[in-house]
């Protein structure tokens, strides 16, 4: 396996409260990570800071061999980073489908290095073609002509992920992306995001709560406690680590 991303030594405040110490993280090419902890454990911040949203206070983080620490969220994006919900942030009055033109052109401006947006790029064939194939993957055919605003939580959580895909990421990283659904949209979702990792050859970073679902996925486990790293490995290896059983899972 190939390592894609690298974090080392990091140190994250905010004011007075430290919330991750001394974190070592690496992505493998290929694999579906999960990042699991109590709330407030620091899953988030770790997103953030891997992402580029926020700013670390020391160590670093490599994506490709090239250390990143000093670019900017877009920057990493460009490098192939897919944050849901940062990357695709949905139009409310658009349709779901219009909105996946939108994710497809941002792509393709992104692609010829046209990061304004002025005038308007007609949709031609090739963007529609693509937009009403992720409709297709991604089980919005019901919802493609509805106002984006006005879909179901689960609807609106496919279309994110649709919109993500749409900008063809090499990462992508999900936050709860079952957060509020029912059991069953949830092993939905579950079936939906292993296929388009396949299909789209990505790796995944994730964090979830719900314990089906982390099982259902992951390849690797890592388990953030008060800000640091108590176990990685195999799922099988961190379930019967007595740290994370006493901390974590116990409490379940
Ligand atoms: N922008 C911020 N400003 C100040 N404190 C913050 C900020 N973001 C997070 N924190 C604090 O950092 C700690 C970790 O928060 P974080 O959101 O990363 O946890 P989490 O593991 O994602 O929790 P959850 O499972 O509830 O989503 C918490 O104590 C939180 O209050
Ligand atoms: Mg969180």
């Amino acid at each position: 396996m190939t390592r894609i991303m690298e974090a080392r030594a990091i140190h994250k405040s905010y004011g007075l409260v430290k919330v991750l110490e001394n974190v070592d993280f690496d992505l493998e090419d290929g694999e579906a990570h999960v990042v699991i902890g109590p709330n407030g454990a620091g899953k988030t911040t770790l997103f953030r800071c891997l992402s580029g949203e926020t700013r670390i206070n020391s160590g670093t983080i490599t994506l490709a061999g090239d250390d990143v620490t000093q670019l900017a969220g877009w920057e990493r994006v460009q490098r192939g980073i897919g944050r849901s919900f940062q990357v695709a942030r949905i139009f409310p009055m658009m349709s779901a489908f219009e909105n996946l033109i939108v994710a497809i052109e941002t792509r393709e401006r992104k692609d010829k290095g046209l990061w304004s947006s002025f005038g308007h790029i007609a949709p031609r064939h090739a963007v529609m073609d693509e937009a009403e194939r992720l409709v297709l993957e991604l089980g919005l055919e019901d919802t493609r002509d509805e106002s984006a605003g006005t879909l179901s939580h689960g609807d609106k959580k496919r279309l994110e992920l649709a919109m993500s895909l749409a900008l063809r990421p090499q990462i992508l990283m999900l936050d709860e992306p079952t957060a509020g659904m029912s059991p069953s949209d949830r092993a939905e979702a579950v079936r939906l995001v292993s296929q388009v990792r396949e299909r789209y050859g990505l790796t995944l970073l994730l964090t979830e709560h719900d314990m089906e679902v982390v099982f259902g996925l992951a390849t690797r486990l890592t388990v953030l406690h008060h800000g640091e790293i108590i176990a990685s490995g195999e799922p099988h290896e961190v379930r019967a680590d007595a740290r994370v059983r006493e901390v974590y899972l116990g409490q379940h």
